[in-house]
């Protein structure tokens, strides 16, 4: 254990690399659960990995959250020159605090980088007859096929809990997720420490599957508050390229086992 307090965050790098078969891990400095500077800088390195890949047209599907919402922050119109990027919301989302919501993360990014954009406005919990027809629906059809065509798919990782807490999840939910012992959340998806899915919810947007198709899979998350989770989500993903995390959550998933 001393051997892990004394690791630089180069070597984490290495490790989280060689142990979840990443073609890329960035590790920010510090604790993002204490600083909004270091959820800024987890975004920067977000956009500057996204912008070394993209090439003459390319479709990036971002899902929402706060780190999803610094990296839309902090991208510039340089960050697409002379490309044709268009952003697509990777779940319906309503529900969440607007600001963060993909819809609004993708319309920022769009904006900031002078590229284009989609709307998907779905709730996030709808009866699957409901879903049936909304899938109908042209502009949802579109937005869809979008994000199944994705290059790139850009998303946070949540711990389990509290974001079906911050979506407002029925309580008999809440209790079948901690009988179950959730531990992350992403797209709409729960997975427990072995990053099994345990549950997930009926909206519109980016499957689990769909990663597959993509080019790049960015996964942004920080905090000592997420280790587990994105812990978890490393166990479970079928398909992770990129984690770009910070220093206090990369000891938190390194340390133990
Ligand atoms: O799916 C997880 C959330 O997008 C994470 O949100 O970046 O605000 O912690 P956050």
């Amino acid at each position: 254990e001393l051997m892990l307090e004394l690791k630089g965050i180069d070597s984490m790098a290495e490790e989280l690399k060689s142990r979840y078969h990443l073609s890329e891990a960035v590790i920010v400095p510090g604790n993002c659960d204490e600083s909004e500077f270091v959820k800024k800088s987890i975004g920067e390195a977000c956009v500057s990995r996204i912008k070394s890949r993209l090439s003459g047209k390319t479709i990036i599907a971002v899902t929402g959250g706060s780190t999803m919402a610094e990296a839309a922050r902090t991208m510039k119109p340089d960050f697409a020159e002379g490309k044709n990027v268009l952003f697509v919301p990777a779940r319906g989302g309503i529900g969440d605090d607007v600001r963060n919501e993909a819809n609004t993360v993708a319309a920022l990014m769009a904006q900031s980088t002078n590229g284009s954009h989609r709307v998907l406005y779905a709730p996030e919990r709808i009866s699957p007859d409901v879903r049936e027809s909304l899938l109908q629906e042209p502009a949802i059809k579109e937005a869809v096929s979008m994000i199944q065509s994705a290059d790139i798919v850009l998303h946070g990782i949540g711990n389990a809990i509290s974001m079906a807490k911050r979506r407002k999840s029925p309580e008999a939910e809440l209790s079948m997720l901690e009988s179950q012992e959730a531990v992350a959340e992403a797209f709409g998806y729960y997975f427990n420490k072995e990053g099994e899915v345990i549950q997930k919810l009926s909206t519109i947007g980016l499957k689990l599957e769909d990663l597959q198709h993509a080019k790049v899979v960015i996964a942004a998350a920080g905090g000592a508050s997420k280790g587990k989770a994105i812990r978890s989500y490393l166990n479970g993903s079928p398909k992770l390229d990129i984690l770009v995390t910070d220093e206090a959550a990369a000891r938190e998933l390194l340390d133990q086992e």
